[in-house]
């Protein structure tokens, strides 16, 4: 029992005085490059001496004394870096190099010669990403390496701006993380939160991504429109990496089916290409310098103008890049969408006949967009309904007064992404017509008249032949025997 118990008290007393030792030394972490704090509470009355060495191959070198009433001195090799925090104890080191990852101790003294000594070990945190400037659509991967110490540490990823690293795109496994498919949104500095002991480290990694800026949404213009349309397309960031610049690249056209004029050429129409030399550029399919492009200023703009006279279709805008030996075409589209007025009739209309006018854009059904109509003043059909209004306005019988402007607004909710007009010019039945009419008036009278005049001619015939009759009768009352010889010649 005795034996026994004094064991237990000796072992106690090891346990205690071991996880007492343990306990003193604190862990920290740290990345190259950022700054730590090696925390130390205040202790003692306000004349301490405060006392912060490190560890250096097996002996501790001074990085920072305050002995009171002397001006502090902090070591030659360190000096730089280090400097006390606010409650005046903690140790801070700015830029942290490899070396520093060692033990460092904090010695108090008061007055009255008590002492107490703390013991830090500073552990490095390192963060990796692979490849650190990459394509869009490439696989990004990440590690974050926690040195190994005496406590547990766990690792949380956070990606630009501080979004969560959550969805089919990322995959993590322990301290690695992948990211598939990366875009522009993947582009920045990706943190590493490590949490150990009651504390936080953070270590970051810089990504460069290279893409191109978010799609833009439909432009729309007015078929004929003369007015120059800016296609959008630029890299999401100016990139300072001369792997960001294309390899090269063009811009195209492919136009929606029903605007295409018939004949032409429906398939993707280059317009642009890159310059092959060291000056970055657009040239025409003929190899001609297109002058004044934003690319000439801003190497990372690659937006055209374009007048859209032609009708709608999809602009599209395709880059090569090449990164080591990755290679990538990047691609934005613009769609651009041409609103028109369409007739039923050919324009100028005849009055008097039922007309349909028809606002759309052509090839594809308006979706959530509506249409806002507005009829010339004196037209028929005011006032209108108050809008949306259907796309087809019906005018049962076009008058005089239905001419002039008939305008079309393309509204997405309150706002006017469009306006298209048609000039209605109406036209009298024309003279022709009433020339045709007179004369098949006059046709028929003539007719008539010959029909009359054949009917007169034929009732005189009879009559005469009549009053022959009779004057025969007279003759065969006188018993001629001509009468038989006048009937046979
Ligand atoms: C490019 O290749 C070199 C050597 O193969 C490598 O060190 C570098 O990390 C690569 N860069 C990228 C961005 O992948
Ligand atoms: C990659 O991301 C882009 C943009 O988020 C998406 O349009 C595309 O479908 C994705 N590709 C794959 C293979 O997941
Ligand atoms: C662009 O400018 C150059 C000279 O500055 C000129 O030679 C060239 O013809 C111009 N190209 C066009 C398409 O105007
Ligand atoms: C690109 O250049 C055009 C002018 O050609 C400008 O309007 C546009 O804002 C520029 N885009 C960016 C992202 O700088
Ligand atoms: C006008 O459109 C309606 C359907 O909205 C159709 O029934 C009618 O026949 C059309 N009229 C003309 C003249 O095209």
């Amino acid at each position: 029992m005795n034996y026994c118990s004094v064991k237990l008290v000796i072992w106690m007393t090891a346990v205690i005085f071991k996880t007492h030792t343990q306990a003193a030394v604190v862990v920290i972490y740290g990345q190259v490059g950022t700054s730590v704090i090696l925390p130390r509470e205040k202790w003692g009355g306000n004349k301490v001496n405060i006392h912060w060495t490190i560890q250096m191959k097996g002996e501790y070198q001074n990085v920072y004394a305050r002995t009171f009433g002397r001006p502090p001195t902090a070591g030659e090799f360190i000096k730089d870096r280090v400097s006390l925090d606010q409650n005046g104890y903690s140790l801070v080191i700015k830029n942290l190099i490899p070396n520093d990852f060692t033990t460092f101790k904090c010695e108090l003294t008061d007055n009255n010669n008590n002492k107490v000594e703390s013991v830090y070990k500073l552990y490095s945190i390192s963060v990796t990403a692979s490849p650190s400037i990459i394509l869009a659509s490439q696989t990004l991967s990440l590690g974050c390496d926690a040195q190994r110490s005496t406590v547990s540490t766990q690792i949380e990823w956070r990606a630009p701006q501080g979004k969560e690293v959550e969805g089919p795109s990322f995959s993590a496994q322990g301290p690695k993380l992948t990211v598939t498919n990366v875009t522009a949104q993947h582009h920045g500095t990706w943190k590493c939160t490590v949490t150990y002991d009651n504390r936080k480290a953070e270590a970051t990694i810089s990504v460069t991504v290279v893409d191109l800026s978010a799609p833009s949404q439909p432009l729309y213009t007015f078929l004929g429109s003369t007015s120059p349309l800016l296609l959008p397309c630029s890299l999401h960031s100016r990139i300072d990496n001369s792997q960001a610049r294309p390899k090269g690249g063009h811009w195209s056209f492919t136009p929606f089916r029903g605007d295409a004029t018939p004949g032409e050429l429906t398939g993707p129409e280059k317009f642009l290409s890159l310059s092959q030399g060291p000056l970055l550029y657009w040239e025409t399919p003929q190899g001609q310098k297109v002058n004044g492009s934003a690319l000439e200023k801003d190497h990372y703009n690659f937006s055209t103008v374009r007048t859209a006279e032609k009708g709608g279709g999809v602009y599209t805008c395709a880059l090569d890049f090449q990164v080591n030996t990755s290679k990538v075409t990047l691609r934005r589209t613009v769609r651009v969408e041409a609103l028109r007025v369409v007739s039923s009739q050919e324009n100028p209309v005849l009055e008097g006949q039922a007309l349909n006018l028809t606002c759309t854009l052509g090839h594809s059904s308006l979706n959530k967009l509506t249409v806002k109509w507005t009829a010339p003043r004196l037209s028929s059909v005011n006032p209108l309904s108050s809008p949306p209004h259907s796309p087809i306005l019906s005018i049962p019988r076009v008058t005089e007064k239905d001419r002039g402007q008939w305008k079309c607004q393309l509204m997405e909710g309150d706002k006017t992404l469009v306006t298209a007009q048609l000039n209605l010019k109406t036209e009298r039945v024309p003279v022709d017509v009433w020339l045709v009419v007179s004369i098949c008036g006059a046709a028929v009278v003539l007719i008539l008249v010959l029909v009359l005049v054949f009917i007169c001619v034929q009732r005189y015939r009879q009559q005469r032949m009549f009053v022959r009759r009779r004057r025969n009768i007279k003759f065969c009352q006188c018993k001629h025997p001509q009468v038989k010889g006048f009937y046979k010649s």
